[in-house]
């Protein structure tokens, strides 16, 4: 679908004795937009929109979310129906291609992925200019944006077979610099990729195995990862993936553009939410010290709040977040520890907070972090990680939205103006008359 005027439908504003017409477009499915790019030239205003909740930056035909509806689409797919019956790396070629693969464009695509999975065997000596208690989202930032100083033939974005390059590149490689960043943190040899696993084992025995002794892959870990993995992929116009697109905007190669995403999904209201909210939980400690939260997350004058929950978007259930509480009971289940306290907790503030008329009011459900961080922790992985598996996951929804907005042609640098409200024009002062 091309992106067009939705005949005989515009919007008038009518200002200071003007009054444009502004084209409305139509998208497949989802709110109308209002084309305001020639607002500034005909009423000599900009508009207003501090955090965009009201305000589209492109047209997309990644990722669909109806917040009220509880809807997440994937190329027209319900997530649902991807995490139960899809894999990550299916996901990822429906993210990148627009459609699901057929048997051999699949196998195609996995081996060429899995060809890209080692990194450039000097990578490994950044990582000894790290302290051994760096946060992994650092070194991830480092890292990555370091690629683009080792693969210079995939760096050029107007050609489009390096732009594929760049993509695989980033796909393949995000698992590998992150189980690296593991083994760094806890002191334990780099291991290197296999071959002969699929995505999701492949990264788990990079993060697990030792080289005394074999690896025996748990099939219950490696599809709830990979289950994990799909829900995280892609999730529209979300800060960081607005990041990756502003910073691709000025023609920033790949690697730069996806290090700022990482950066920006660092922060605890976006990506780092999972491992402040497993860091929350474990504050509360007992199901007994959940009303004090709920009291303080009330609080207008106390900044405490319910990590894993609350959405800009959904104000409805997060579908994620029911895929990712049925997750972590079966990986729970599967070993041992359902009757893990911080469940035990997690489940009672979730049930008290959507009976609690604030929550009610003013919607805030779990979102896909309040879950995760239990299940991960499950599995083996330090609450620092958990922003970093984000990072491996959503690593292929902005190179998708990367690669989506250089091939637009309406797009062009992404350069916002602003509401001035500074000093008014003044002539300097020298030192000694201050
Ligand atoms: C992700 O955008 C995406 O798609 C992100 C993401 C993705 O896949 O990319 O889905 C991943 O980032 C999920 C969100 C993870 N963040 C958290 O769990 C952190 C806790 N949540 C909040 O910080 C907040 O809910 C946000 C940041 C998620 C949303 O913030 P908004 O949309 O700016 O909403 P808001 O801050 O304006 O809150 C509206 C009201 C406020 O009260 P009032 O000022 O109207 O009186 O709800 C309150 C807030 O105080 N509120 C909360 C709350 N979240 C919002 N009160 C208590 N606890 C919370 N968690």
């Amino acid at each position: 679908m091309n992106v067009h005027d939705t005949p005989g439908k515009a919007a008038t504003l009518s200002y200071a004795g003007k009054e444009p017409q502004l084209p409305v477009r139509s998208g497949t499915l989802g709110p109308d937009v209002i084309d305001v790019g020639r607002l500034y030239r005909e009423t000599d205003c900009f508009t207003y929109d501090p955090g965009f909740t009201s305000t589209a930056n492109c047209s997309s035909r990644i990722t669909y979310i109806d917040g009220d509806a509880g809807v997440l689409l994937y190329r027209g797919y319900p997530i649902d129906e991807l995490s139960d019956q899809s894999n990550f790396l299916e996901t990822c070629y429906l993210l990148l291609y627009g459609e699901l693969p057929n048997a051999s464009e699949f196998k195609e695509f996995e081996q060429t992925i899995t060809r890209h999975t080692m990194v450039h065997e000097q990578m490994t000596r950044f990582f000894t200019g790290f302290r051994r208690d760096a946060h992994p989202m650092a070194i991830m930032v480092g890292i990555v944006g370091a690629l683009s100083a080792f693969y210079h033939d995939s760096t050029d974005i107007n050609d489009p077979k390096q732009r594929m390059i760049a993509s695989h590149r980033m796909i393949a490689k995000m698992p590998t610099i992150a189980a690296m960043a593991f083994k760094y943190s806890v002191g334990q040899p780099f291991i290197y990729p296999r071959n002969d696993l699929d995505y999701s084992s492949n990264f788990l025995q990079m993060c697990f195995a030792v080289p005394c002794e074999p690896y025996r892959i748990d099939p219950v870990l490696t599809k709830a990862l990979d289950r994990i993995f799909i829900l995280h992929a892609d999730h529209e116009q979300n800060a960081s993936t607005s990041t990756v697109r502003l910073a691709g905007s000025s023609g920033a190669n790949p690697f730069a553009c996806i290090a700022a995403g990482i950066a920006c999904l660092w922060g605890p209201a976006h990506g780092g939410a999972n491992e402040a909210a497993l860091d929350m939980l474990e504050e509360i400690g007992t199901v007994d010290r959940i009303p004090e939260y709920i009291k303080r997350a009330k609080d207008k004058d106390d900044p405490f709040r319910l990590m894993g929950f609350g959405h800009r978007v959904y104000k409805n259930y997060d579908p994620r977040a029911k895929v990712m509480q049925e997750t972590c009971h079966e990986v729970l289940d599967n070993l041992g520890v359902k009757n893990e306290p911080l469940l035990q907790v997690a489940m009672e503030l979730e049930r008290i907070a959507l009976e609690d008329e604030y929550f009610i009011e003013k919607k805030l459900y779990p979102n896909v972090d309040f879950y995760s961080g239990i299940t991960l922790r499950a599995m083996g992985f330090p609450t620092s990680m958990f922003t970093v598996l984000f990072a491996v996951a959503r690593t292929v929804g902005w190179i998708a939205q990367w690669k989506e907005m250089i091939e637009d042609p309406e797009q062009r640098i992404g350069r916002p103006r602003q509401l001035y409200i500074g000093p008014d024009k003044r002539s300097f002062v020298e030192l000694g008359q201050r």
